[in-house]
């Protein structure tokens, strides 16, 4: 095990965990952040397990949590208060659906756009 010290959501935690555990099995087993936390393809691929990693999106899923050491991490639950956040958490109309993937999506490419990062390129 090794202690891991970094901030979630605005708190400073220290938690220890299994050097092979990812930064997803970090935040919903020795956090209880179960919310927005969401596994998909589990390698790095369809962007379900997104989070905030010091501001800016990183797949979770392919994140060791003690590669996180020190780092700012912030998970959808830590954008409770964030006016997009909340517009897309809104209940669904009967026309649409909406997921947490699909809200941690926008809320990445927001953040990436408001920090002045260039989209990634389609190959
Ligand atoms: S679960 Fe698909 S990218 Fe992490």
């Amino acid at each position: 095990m090794s202690m891991i010290a970094l901030t979630v959501n605005a708190r400073a935690v220290q938690v220890s965990a299994e050097p092979r555990t990812s930064l997803a099995d970090f935040v919903r087993d020795k956090l209880d952040l179960t919310r927005g936390r969401i596994l998909g393809c589990e390698h790095g691929v369809c962007g379900a397990c997104t989070v905030l990693l010091d501001g800016l999106p990183a797949r979770s899923c392919i994140t060791y949590a003690v590669a996180c050491e020190g780092a700012d991490v912030t998970t959808i639950e830590g954008l409770d208060e964030d006016e997009v956040t909340s517009e897309l958490s809104a209940p669904p109309s009967p026309a649409s659906t909406r997921c947490s993937a699909a809200i941690a999506h926008r809320e990445c490419w927001s953040r990436r756009r408001d920090l002045g990062a260039a989209p990634a390129k389609r190959r």
